[in-house]
């Protein structure tokens, strides 16, 4: 290997400047024009750090210390801060998170879409910074990482772990008592669900020996009414041994709607059981949503920022720009809100999803706003698209992280719907994706939401018009 092509060794250790950041949360370094990405690294910051990956074209580092702060950095009043993995951003203020988002947003629509100049709206902020996630999965684990403040301690043990991913570590998980993104009576659930484990011996589960019982912790609380659901997912079925706790959660916390338990016997890590039990009182909550009431159950997927998803589909609509007569295909369409929320301006609207109880709540949904003109096609939209009719004149996307399948994104291409809104949570796969769609369609606008603050995450909401 030619080490003149490259300015840094891996191994070894530089003293660098942080410019700006990339999404993933990484301050971005440069030697000439080598980029040097380095995690928990803001701009501004002079850092020390050692070269953990060398690439031709880049390189990353982990970061050893920090030389001379960042101006814009400020003190995060989360304890877990900078060894949890949820929020990497509580060291900037929201001011400065939200123009770092933009800039992301905007780099990676140009860089990796190769579009010359791309005008992107100011980030729609958010009402809440805090304690404003509807949803929160916390890990069970027999592999406690320890806090620098809690190494020594005899009096906790290492065996037993209810919270969150210590970045860059598949197997270990931090103990967490109170997670400033959700609610007051959610940490106390948390809390209370952690001690009753520890005092009755139930068996956390093992990520490497996969033995255990007890493997994830799922709240859901409606920011309508306040209602929680409390989703144990267990390795395993013992009723008897959940029964207690249910029926316990259920008469100290009168915010609790029902305690359900999915079991997932696979070895994946997924908080998504083969089959769900009802433990105590409902299996769903209801929620909120543009005026709409939504029954939601523990596997489907629904916006984690109440608040900010009505703006994000305030949004969706606009940019739609509906006049009653247009088909409109809402892909990736969960328990049908963007569908619903758009069907009394549309002539007939199709949502296709992948997960079958959510399409069985987006049906009950719909039945329960008497929305008639909605039908939900069950299934891996990569092969339904090719034989769903009729065909559309607009269309809604919202993927997950990964972005729409190269397959998909040139169905759509070849389709041709008029107009197409893409609702992303990735400005990476997005980018990815209007690079194949810009061949036919024009970018005419691109809003980016923040619904979550705190992290590097950022919403994106483009809209393409057929040229
Ligand atoms: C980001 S969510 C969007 C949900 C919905 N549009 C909303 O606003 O609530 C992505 C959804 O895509 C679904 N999904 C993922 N891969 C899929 C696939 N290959 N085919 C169909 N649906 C899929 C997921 O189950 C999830 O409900």
């Amino acid at each position: 290997m030619n080490n003149r092509k490259y300015p840094v060794k891996r191994g070894n250790e530089y003293e660098f400047k942080i410019e700006k950041l990339a999404f993933g949360g990484f301050g971005v370094a440069r030697i000439d024009n080598y980029v040097v990405f380095i995690k928990n690294a803001i701009p501004g910051d002079i850092v020390s750090a050692r070269i953990t990956k060398r690439k031709p074209s880049f390189a990353e580092a982990r970061l050893l210390s920090i030389v001379q702060p960042s101006k814009i950095r400020i003190e995060s009043d989360c304890s877990y801060f900078s060894y949890c993995g949820g929020c990497t951003w509580q060291n900037m203020s929201y001011k400065n998170q939200l123009d770092f988002k933009r800039d992301i947003v905007q780099e990676s629509i140009e860089r990796l879409a190769g579009i010359e100049y791309c005008e992107v709206a100011p980030v729609v902020e958010s009402d809440s910074v805090f304690a404003y996630r509807n949803k929160m999965e916390f890990s069970f684990s027999d592999n406690r990482w320890l806090l620098p403040q809690e190494l020594g301690n005899m009096n906790i043990s290492k065996d037993f772990a209810l919270g969150l991913h210590v970045p860059g570590t598949f197997d270990k998980i931090l103990h967490i008592e109170n997670c400033m993104l959700q609610s007051e009576t959610a940490n106390k659930i948390l809390l209370y669900v952690s001690n009753y484990a520890k005092e009755k011996k139930l068996q956390p589960y093992g990520i490497r020996s996969h033995k255990g019982f007890l493997r994830f912790l799922m709240l859901r609380e409606s920011s309508d009414n306040g209602k929680i659901m409390v989703n144990i997912i267990t390795a395993f079925e013992d009723r008897e041994s959940l029964k207690p706790l249910a029926d316990e959660l259920m008469e100290k916390f009168p915010q609790i709607a029902g305690v359900v338990n999915n079991i997932n016997s696979k070895l994946a890590q997924i908080a998504i059981g083969e089959y769900e039990i009802l433990l105590a009182g409902d299996s769903f909550i209801q929620e909120k949503l543009v005026g709409m009431y939504f029954n939601i159950s523990a596997n489907s997927f629904f916006q984690t920022n109440t608040f900010q998803a009505e703006k994000l589909y305030e949004f969706v609509l606009k940019f739609a720009n509906l006049q009653s007569n247009e088909i409109v295909w809402d892909l990736y369409s969960g328990t049908g809100t963007i569908g619903l929320f758009l069907a009394k301006k549309a002539k007939k609207v199709i949502g296709f999803e992948v997960v079958e109880s959510a399409v069985e709540d987006a049906y009950k949904n719909a039945k329960e706003h008497k929305v008639k003109n909605i039908d939900f096609i069950a299934g891996d939209l990569l092969y339904k698209l090719q034989d769903a009719a009729p065909k559309p004149d607009v269309l809604i996307t919202d993927p997950p992280r990964s972005g729409m399948h190269e397959k998909v994104t040139r169905h759509i291409n070849e389709i041709k719907p008029k107009r197409i809104i893409y609702v992303s949570c990735n400005p990476t796969t997005l980018a990815r994706d209007l690079k194949i769609l810009s061949s036919n369609y024009q970018i005419e606008k691109i809003q980016p939401i923040d619904m979550f603050p705190q992290t590097y995450h950022i919403e994106t909401v483009v809209k393409l018009k057929l040229k």
